[in-house]
């Protein structure tokens, strides 16, 4: 992108300095072309985008759109969080679909633009014998993750379905060695059902990952407590920076293009007696981070350093109570 509006000489010399010397360059990373071809252009400016890609110069293209899905420029907590879940669901998946060997196939349920797959098929070195399978309900990002699919040399084993999982999953029994539902659940009026469903697709013993925020960690009460005595403030900040609307109640809208909003967050107990119930063994699981993040975050500098020395002493001790959401490696021993 920066080739747009500097000389390319320029653009060369650049990308070989360190990072930090290429901030120096910043100023001239403004771009004349609209980054995002095909939809809704994102609120960060280029410069952000070209230090996440090393200053690369590179074409617009339709990676961009699916790499940078849920990035969110200005929310280093955020961002922080997401790549620790992403890193550890891909871990695990990898793991799961190396285990078993070629042929194999996974399913990403609730997989929006599909870098999830994506970025697994990458890891394992995109190989053609591995079938990797999406479903989402909404519709614009099953077309992109096609397109990308179709378009994308060495990606033509991934192909996306718009389903509502609510709905059932259109794949016969035991179909998947490794199932992956990346903050999901939450949104499912009756997630028991669709856990149910996963189950059914996944062969006997296939490795199911599961993240989901928590319903009540310590943090979130206090914060319920924080926003009451501010008359909702708090949380008006606070989802502000995360972009979602709020409604009357002062709560984000359940309702979005993309299904139900966090309807059904669990505690740590009632989420570890489910998966016990429906015959899921917890092989593992981690607590991940204690916020989610918001770009408000990142407009309190005093309040970001103490979210962040919060982080790092969270990151010793990993209190599962103090956690936001928790992975969970889960086994299917039906
Ligand atoms: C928070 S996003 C997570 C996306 C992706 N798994 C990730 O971790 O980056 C939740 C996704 O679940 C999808 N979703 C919500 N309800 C669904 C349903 N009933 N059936 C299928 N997908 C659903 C949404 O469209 C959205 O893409």
């Amino acid at each position: 992108m920066l080739a747009h509006s500097t000389p390319r000489r320029v653009v060369a010399r650049v990308a070989q300095l360190e990072p930090a010397k290429r901030i120096l360059f910043l100023p001239l990373t403004r771009p004349r072309t609209p980054m995002y071809p095909m939809g809704e252009p994102r609120s960060h400016g280029s410069a952000d985008i070209l230090l996440a890609r090393g200053f690369a110069p590179h074409r617009v293209a339709l990676e961009d759109y699916v790499a940078y899905q849920w990035e969110a420029v200005g929310d280093l907590l955020g961002t922080r969080s997401i790549q620790r879940r992403d890193q550890l669901a891909l871990r695990w998946l990898y793991d799961a679909v190396r285990q078993v060997g070629a042929p194999t196939s996974a399913l990403d349920i609730g997989c929006a633009y599909g870098n999830h797959l994506f970025m697994l098929n990458a890891m394992l070195g995109k190989p053609q014998s591995v079938e990797l399978v999406g479903v989402d309900l909404f519709d614009k990002a099953i077309q992109v993750a096609n397109t990308f699919a179709e378009q994308i040399p060495g990606y033509s084993n991934c192909r996306f379905h718009l389903v509502d999982i609510t709905q059932g999953l259109p794949f016969p029994d035991s179909s998947f060695e490794a199932i992956n539902a990346c903050d999901v659940i939450e949104h499912l009026i009756d997630p028991r059902q669709s856990l149910l469903e996963m189950r059914r697709v996944a062969r006997p013993g296939a490795t199911i990952v599961l993240s989901t925020p928590l319903r009540d960690s310590v943090f979130k009460t206090l914060a319920r407590k924080a926003n009451r005595l501010t008359k909702g403030r708090l949380y008006r900040s606070y989802y502000a920076g995360k972009d979602t609307s709020l409604g009357p109640t002062g709560m984000p809208i359940m309702e979005t293009p993309a299904g139900h909003d966090h309807v059904s967050e669990m505690n740590l107990t009632e989420l570890q007696g489910l998966c016990r119930d429906l015959g899921l063994r917890i092989e593992q699981m981690e607590p991940m981070s204690i916020l989610s993040g918001s770009k408000w975050f990142g407009r309190h500098d005093f309040v970001l350093a103490g979210a962040l020395a919060l982080e790092a002493v969270h990151d010793r001790l990993r209190r599962p109570n103090w956690s936001h959401s928790v992975m969970l490696r889960l086994r299917s021993v039906r």
